[in-house]
């Protein structure tokens, strides 16, 4: 019997990067398989949340019990779907793993070698950050920080700056977790608490995460 803690409740999940085109054949990009973003819209899914999981490119199949998927690329459009649902949500969780940066001018031309040396870039914007400043009473922003030194203090610096409720950390120096990997390990913290989950597939950490949201905020 499943436990449907999460019932009436609406869940927004963004998974896997974004990409940052440079011309027709180059991106810029981040690393991130989507598994864990999925793993976490599939477990609210379970629990009786209506899910919208919004996705970066990703090679997952797309879970068959979340029936709005939203697909996006660059950084701006995940902006955009994000900022489309966000008021409608009590439960916003960024797993994304979103460029930083983004390339200046876009060339419709394949650009030549030396061209491609000199790229000028600017910063995407901080979605997050946005949705700290605009989040309501009752509104339960989690973030996820991949760090790879003084991964405390690192988390800890973006929960309190963007005005999150709760940020999981992740130690991605790590080659046997983290990015890419079947596996995870992470430790979440709020401003007060801290929870520490041990190694675990993805799924079985996902299934964690809910649990900790669960009793920390209903
Ligand atoms: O997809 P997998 O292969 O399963 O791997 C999972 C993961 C390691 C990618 C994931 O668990 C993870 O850590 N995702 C966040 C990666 C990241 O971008 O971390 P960050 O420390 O750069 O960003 C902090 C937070 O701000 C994140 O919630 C991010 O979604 C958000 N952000 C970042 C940059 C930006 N411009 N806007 C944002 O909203």
């Amino acid at each position: 019997l499943s436990k449907k803690d999460f019932m009436n409740k609406k869940v927004l999940v963004t998974a896997g990067p974004t990409i940052e085109k440079i011309d027709p054949v180059r991106f810029l990009s981040n690393r991130s398989s989507g598994r864990m973003g999925y793993e976490l819209a599939i477990e609210f899914a379970n629990r009786g949340a209506d899910v919208t999981l919004i996705s970066g490119p990703t090679n997952l199949e797309p879970p068959t019990t979340i029936n709005k998927i939203v697909r996006i690329e660059s950084a701006e459009e995940l902006r955009q779907k994000v900022l489309e649902h966000f008021e409608d949500s009590d439960i916003i969780i960024m797993t994304a793993a979103v460029s930083d940066l983004r390339i200046k001018n876009y060339s419709e031309q394949k650009l030549k070698k030396d061209k491609i040396v000199n790229l000028e870039m600017e910063k995407n914007p901080d979605i997050i950050k946005e949705l700290g400043k605009r989040k309501r009473d009752g509104q339960i922003l989690v973030g996820f920080a991949a760090e790879t030194e003084n991964l405390k203090e690192n988390a800890m610096k973006k929960l309190k700056e963007k005005n999150m409720d709760m940020i999981i950390l992740n130690d991605v120096s790590r080659k046997d977790v983290g990015f890419e990997k079947e596996e995870n390990e992470v430790t979440i913290f709020t401003s007060k608490e801290e929870h520490r989950l041990e190694k675990n597939h993805k799924r079985i950490i996902a299934g964690n995460i809910c649990d900790v949201i669960f009793s920390t905020f209903f």
